[in-house]
């Protein structure tokens, strides 16, 4: 008998990606491979994000589709997982009766028995919150250097725009002694890399009472033999303490790069977003974290459009792109979210302001993101190397500590090797190395 198929499809943040991969583990145990297309499949699972409305839609579009298919296959099995599942629960059934599993990422372990009372139920729904953390379960990971390991779920800070906190739960941290070993079992695999994820990484351990902070277990995390770079995403303005930039400068291991949503340059937009911290507060962390480590990259997330912004309120958020300089922004316009606070707040902007503003704020930081580029030019730097180049297959690519990908000549042999090239060019989002 061939094996049955299995097609997933992931939206949303590198945690969704890995509890896709975590989904994909359960299945390879019980006999699925993976495949390409939902045509070919047995089993189609969709792996949902709902941060913003645009991506809820796609979910119910791409639903939409497999209508046709469940009509040739009466025995495909379709389910919904990830945030949107968490959310809209068994009205997802409502909406598209020919679902068959609906389940929140609180649930992923119980895969195998939602496949067996398929047929039983008309849909099974599994959204109900769970306290404490999953255990460690096997993952198919696509990578075979870099991994991806969940220190910490959920979040405690409802900002007002985000959804987080209803979908994702509240925050609580995984057992170190769980993350310890999956790390070192993934080192004994010939992992190099972990990045470590959560909502609010370093705000690891404030809900445990194991009495150990992020700093902490990344002490505990650098001292596993094999690894040799550390991660971690992403982190929270109010949670980064002189003990984490030390404890960043200190370990060899853990890599130069920060992503530190900002959100917007307007205290009066931050208030409302119930961030709990200004402008200049963010710039004093940023200050003491470049003084400590120089050539920190940074990155950050913004929202334009958030109600009530003012012209003079972007124009605050312009001005914190350009003084901060950071590597690259993730720029996003407001969204209205369910349960959200700000959805009640007045003076909704149009898409059209929205618009403009997102387009205006992503051009000052693509200046900005080149120059930092082409900052690297000349200049020597360290490489994991990853793989084969994906445009040209001849050509290696890997990453500097900074994140930032670099593709140069050299022989496969050192993929999965730590080596060192110089910068010879520097593209719009990539570099261009030669080894030494
Ligand atoms: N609208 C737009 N962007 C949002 N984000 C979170 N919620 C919303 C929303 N309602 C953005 C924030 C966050 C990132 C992951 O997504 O910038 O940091
Ligand atoms: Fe959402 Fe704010 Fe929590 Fe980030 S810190 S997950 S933006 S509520």
């Amino acid at each position: 008998m061939s094996p049955k198929k299995v097609f997933v499809r992931t939206w949303g943040c590198q945690m969704n990606e890995h509890d896709s991969e975590r989904i994909v583990g359960i299945l390879h145990e019980r006999g699925y491979i993976l495949c390409d297309t939902p045509e070919e499949a047995d089993l189609i699972l969709l792996n949902t994000c709902s941060i913003r409305e645009k991506s809820e839609h796609k979910v119910y579009s791409e639903l939409g589709r497999y209508a046709e298919l469940k009509k040739e296959n009466p025995d495909l099995i379709i389910g919904v997982a990830g945030c949107v599942a968490q959310q809209e629960g068994s009205h997802i059934a409502e909406k598209s009766p020919w679902v068959n599993m609906v389940f929140g990422s609180k649930h992923i372990q119980d895969l195998p028995l939602m496949m067996e009372r398929v047929g039983e139920q008309k849909t099974v729904v599994m959204t109900e919150d769970l306290k404490g953390f999953a255990p460690t379960l096997p993952a198919r990971r696509k990578d075979q250097i870099r991994a991806w390991v969940i220190i910490m779920e959920g979040c405690e800070n409802f900002c007002s725009f985000c959804v987080v906190p209803y979908t994702r739960g509240r925050e609580r941290s995984r057992p170190l002694c769980e993350i310890v070993d999956e790390i070192t079992a993934l080192a004994r695999e010939g992992y190099k890399e972990v990045t470590l994820l959560g909502q609010n990484v370093n705000s690891y351990g404030r809900t445990s009472e194991e009495g150990v902070d992020f700093s902490d277990l990344l002490h505990h995390v650098h001292a596993i033999e094999g690894i040799e770079r550390i991660r971690f995403m992403t982190s929270h303005p109010n949670a980064l303490t002189l003990k984490m930039i030390q404890t960043m400068t200190d370990l060899p291991k853990v890599c130069e790069h920060l992503h530190l949503p900002l959100q917007s340059g307007s205290d009066s937009v931050l208030e409302r977003m119930n961030r709990e911290y200004t402008y200049s507060e963010y710039v004093r962390q940023l200050e003491t974290l470049r003084k400590v480590i120089p050539h920190i990259s940074l990155t950050t997330d913004l929202i334009v459009g958030f109600p009530g912004e003012t012209e003079e309120d972007f124009l605050k958020t312009l001005r914190a792109v350009e003084e901060m300089q950071y590597d690259n922004a993730y720029v996003f316009k407001y969204s209205r979210r369910p349960n959200t606070p700000a959805l009640s707040l007045d003076r909704h902007l149009s898409e059209e302001v929205k618009a403009e503003r997102l387009q205006h704020l992503l051009a000052v930081q693509k200046e900005i993101s080149i120059k930092k580029n082409q900052a690297y030019w000349n200049r020597e730097v360290e490489l994991l190397v990853e793989g084969k180049s994906k445009t040209h297959q001849e050509r290696l690519t890997g990453r500097t500590r900074t994140n930032r990908v670099v593709n140069f000549d050299g022989s496969e042999d050192l993929i999965g090797h730590l080596v060192r090239v110089q910068i010879v060019q520097a593209k719009t989002s990539s570099l261009e190395g030669r080894s030494i």
